[in-house]
Formats: C-alpha cells, sequence, structure tokens
C-alpha cells in the first residue's frame, strides 16, 4: 500500500523511508551488502570522507508507470559515473552489477514510497561512498561505505515548472583537468557560497563559465545546460570539467531520434546566448526546468520564451523524455530498468 503522504505537495527534500542499503570495504574487497532500517552511519571521527572529503554520490529515480509497474531509467550510466568517480578520487569501484542490484533492492524494500503515477512526485535514488577508516596523511582511505537510499521527491525548483532567473556567477565551479566532470561531494561545497549568495540576490541558480577563459558555458551547480536556437536545433555544452549528465545525453537521443531535430553538442561561448530561443537545465532533480532569464552583471538576457511559460521545443522534449520514464512513450532499447512488474 502506497504511503499517506501530500505526494503533489513535495518539494525537493529528505524524507527518511525504512530500508537502505549498505555494503563496506575492507581489507581490499567488498562484503555482500545488507539493508538496514539503521538511517544513521557511525564512523570514526578520523573518518576519509570527514577529513579529506573523500566521497562521491549519484542519483537517480523511480517512477510508477501509466500500468502501474515500478521502473527506473538508465541504472547503468550512473553505476558507470560512479565508477569513474571512484576512480578519479583513489576509491575502489563498486562492481557495476552489484550497483544496480543495490538500487533494485533499495527501491524494492521501499515500495511503498514510490510516488503513484500522475502525482507529479518520484522516488529519489542517492547512492554514495565514502572513505570510513582514519586517515590523518592526505592518503585515501583503506576502508569504504557503499550506500544507498531513497526519497520521493516533487520539483528541485520551487514553483515546478515555471521559468527560473539565474545569474552568470564570479566564482569557479571546476578548475581545467579537475573534478567538475565527476560527482564528488567536494564540488558541491565549492559552491554553496556561490548558490547562498545567488538566493541572497534574488536568482535561483548559478551560470558557471569555463575558469580559464571565463567565455564559454559550462554548467550550474547541479544541472547541464540545454539551448534552443530560433531554426529549432539543440544546443549544449562540451566541456571536460562539466558532468556529462545522464539526463542530457539521453535528450540529445530524444530531440535526434523521437523529434528529428539536429543537434549540437560543442563549445557554447556566453556571447551566443542572447540569440538562443529557448534555455533548460536538465539533470535529474531538475528534469528540464526552463529558464527565462540570465543576468550578467546587471545585463538581462530574456529568452523570448518568457517568464510565465516554458518554450514550445523544451516542452516537447520534456514531454517525450518524461514519458518514456513514465512508460507511455516507447523507450530506446535498455533505457528502462523494470524493478516491480
Ligand atoms: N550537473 C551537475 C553538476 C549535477 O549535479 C547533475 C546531477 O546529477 C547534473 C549535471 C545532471 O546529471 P544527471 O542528468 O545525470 O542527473
Ligand atoms: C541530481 O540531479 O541527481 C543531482 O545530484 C543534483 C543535485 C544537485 C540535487
Amino acid at each position: 500500500m502506497s504511503k499517506n503522504i501530500d505526494w503533489s505537495n513535495l518539494g525537493f527534500g529528505y524524507m527518511e523511508t525504512e530500508k537502505r542499503f549498505v555494503s563496506n570495504f575492507k581489507n581490499g574487497a567488498w562484503d555482500e551488502g545488507t539493508l538496514t532500517g539503521d538511517s544513521t552511519v557511525t564512523i570514526s571521527e578520523c573518518a576519509g570522507v570527514l577529513q579529506y572529503a573523500q566521497t562521491v554520490f549519484e542519483g537517480l529515480k523511480a517512477y510508477t508507470t501509466e500500468d502501474g509497474k515500478v521502473v527506473c531509467f538508465r541504472p547503468d550510466l550512473n553505476a558507470s559515473r560512479l565508477a569513474d568517480s571512484c576512480r578519479r578520487l583513489e576509491m575502489p569501484v563498486y562492481p557495476e552489477d552489484k550497483f544496480i542490484e543495490a538500487v533494485v533492492k533499495t527501491v524494492e524494500a521501499n515500495i511503498d514510497y514510490v510516488p503513484p503515477y500522475g502525482s507529479g512526485a518520484t522516488l529519489y535514488i542517492r547512492p554514495y561512498m565514502f572513505g570510513s577508516n582514519p586517515v590523518i596523511g592526505v592518503k585515501p582511505a583503506d576502508e569504504y561505505q557503499f550506500r544507498v537510499f531513497v526519497t520521493p521527491v516533487g520539483p528541485y525548483f520551487k514553483g515546478g515548472v515555471k521559468p527560473i532567473t539565474i545569474r552568470v556567477c564570479d566564482f569557479d565551479r571546476a578548475a581545467p583537468h579537475g573534478t567538475g566532470h565527476i560527482k564528488a561531494g567536494l564540488n558541491y561545497a565549492m559552491s554553496l557560497h556561490a548558490i547562498v549568495d545567488a538566493h541572497n540576490q534574488g536568482y535561483d541558480e548559478n551560470m558557471y563559465l569555463d575558469a580559464a577563459t571565463r567565455t564559454k558555458v559550462e554548467e550550474t551547480g547541479g544541472a547541464n545546460f540545454i539551448f534552443i536556437t530560433k531554426d529549432g536545433k539543440l544546443v549544449t555544452p562540451k566541456s571536460d570539467s562539466i558532468l556529462p549528465s545522464i539526463t542530457r545525453r539521453s535528450l540529445m537521443v530524444v530531440a535526434e531520434k523521437y523529434l528529428g531535430m539536429e543537434v549540437e553538442h560543442r563549445e557554447v561561448y556566453f556571447d551566443e546566448v542572447k540569440d538562443f530561443a529557448e534555455c533548460g537545465l536538465c539533470g535529474t532533480a531538475a528534469v528540464i526546468s526552463p529558464v527565462g532569464k540570465i543576468v550578467d552583471h546587471g545585463k538581462e538576457i530574456c529568452f523570448p520564451s518568457g517568464m510565465e511559460e516554458m518554450g514550445p521545443t523544451i516542452k516537447k522534449l520534456r514531454d517525450t523524455l518524461t514519458g518514456i520514464q513514465m512508460g507511455h512513450i516507447e523507450a530506446p532499447e535498455g533505457w528502462i530498468k523494470v524493478i516491480r512488474e
């Protein structure tokens, strides 16, 4: 039985659910892992994660489809991206097939928290890993914990699909040859001051530019950019220092294969942005959130789609992607992992 939760009024927040998956790495090997009811973590005061931020994470969602199945979207890509993140931070890889198993087990164990079809909410799944044994000299930990918890969520941005206003940020998110392309907690710690400052100034998010030249669009704190040109192409920034968003990679396929659009994945100069017809942020949490306005040190770029409604092409992309995720549009082979028939 579905929990008695006011699904349509959920924000993007944490709600403790019944079970989470935990596996420990010790003496060079992962244990079998288990589900536990204990939502707390007890580790050494000197744990690698606490001293030197040795932690990586993932984010994906489970959905109830129109015909009552529970599914998740491309978990294999989250498994391989977590493995990439682990390698970059000198952490042991959690086997990719075991990652998918852990996600499935955790969702199954909390099945009553998967929001019903049409409620507007989804079940956010958060796999993560951290160095757990004492580390005081700067070096990788020897012991790690991998966990997966779930929490039902609503829209990432208040107001759901209403266009947001963002600003060009003076802080950098990621260095060239740094860690911007992996999902490490340290990238988000870096962004906290910038997001608090943006909110204080009345903006919903930051647009980060490339740190080396500050001429190219990178991403926001938690989503990649997509732009629509006046002649209907999808343009999305390519950079070694942004996170390879699974939503963005999927939208590139949706645009080309489902909507017959031309797709350009390339460097995008900030100077070009004023000429685009529509702008959106894409990610698991953000889905596609339309951007109505970008403010660059007092200069405003207002997209023709305006501040009231999502632009027509971004709406089509969003409807097609969520249609695939919720099961009423046929998905490309391998995109949907059924958790409950
Ligand atoms: N960029 C950043 C910095 C993110 O944190 C996220 C969220 O995961 C994304 C982009 C979007 O990635 P995905 O579509 O895989 O969720
Ligand atoms: C996600 O979309 O899964 C993310 O991790 C973004 C995060 C900033 C909430």
